[in-house]
């Protein structure tokens, strides 16, 4: 990408991201980057924000849990990870079902997705609440949400104890995906459902696309080598 593509409220730090050389320039300036040492924190940004689906087996009654520390963990077999506190009544219902739904929501989620991690389970019905369909899974007791593209269906295989969360490492034992959101090959198109990310205590449309996986070592397509210019007889 050259630097007239990038628009001037663009933040500095995209600068660099497109045109690295930019950033030898600018700390040859003695423009460097500046530094703080910070207590350490939960500070990796950005991270998914997730709905987590559990109970609706075994007497529990249908739940929504807002989870941003969740990532995919293995890949053979696949596996993901969510941590919870032990006060949470998910945190009960997932110990004792060892079952839980990651439904990924869109920007049409967002505060429902933010109601969800504001209220509990205990004192209200979070899918009357919000209004989110409960359907079927494919192979848990507990329900997907419809609205969210994609629902990771999960089954707990250890709970550790970290501290202030339980970490639930979970198999993924089936996923459904929106039809709406595959293009014309089938492939996932989840950016058409608009995607949201957490950092730092805020949330956050995720922006344009810059590249696909491996783009940085992509091969440029060859370029038409120009004629030279024919030397006057
Ligand atoms: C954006 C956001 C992210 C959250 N992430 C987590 C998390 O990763 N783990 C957790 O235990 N609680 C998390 N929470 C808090 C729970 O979602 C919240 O306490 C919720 O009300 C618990 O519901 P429950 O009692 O019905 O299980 C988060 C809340 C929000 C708003």
């Amino acid at each position: 990408m050259h630097n007239e593509d990038v628009s001037i409220d663009t933040p500095d730090y995209f600068h660099y991201i497109c045109d690295p050389m930019k950033k030898r320039r600018d700390m040859a300036k003695g423009e460097g980057i500046a530094k703080q040492s910070w207590k350490p924190g939960n500070v990796l940004s950005p991270v998914p924000v997730v709905l987590v689906s559990c109970g609706g087996t075994k007497g529990w009654k249908p739940n929504l849990i807002t989870i941003a520390w969740a990532g995919s963990v293995c890949s053979e077999p696949p596996m993901l990870s969510i941590s919870v506190r032990p006060e949470r009544f998910s945190h009960e219902i997932i110990h004792d079902t060892g079952e839980f739904v990651v439904n990924v929501p869109s920007l049409a989620q967002a505060k429902a997705t933010d109601w969800c991690g504001m209220v509990s389970g205990r004192t209200v019905d979070k899918f009357a609440g919000t209004g989110l369909t409960p359907a079927a899974a494919l192979k848990v007791g507990c329900p997907i949400i419809l609205e969210c593209a994609l629902n990771i269906e999960c089954r707990v295989q250890q709970s550790l104890n970290l501290g202030s969360h339980t970490m639930f490492v979970a198999e993924v034992i089936a996923v459904q995906v929106s039809s709406t959101l595959l293009d014309a090959k089938g492939r996932l198109r989840l950016e058409k459902g608009g995607l949201l990310a957490f950092a730092h205590g805020q949330y956050f449309a995720l922006g344009r696309c810059l590249g696909r996986f491996g783009y940085s070592v992509q091969k440029r397509p060859r370029q038409v080598r120009r004629a030279s210019p024919r030397k006057k007889a």
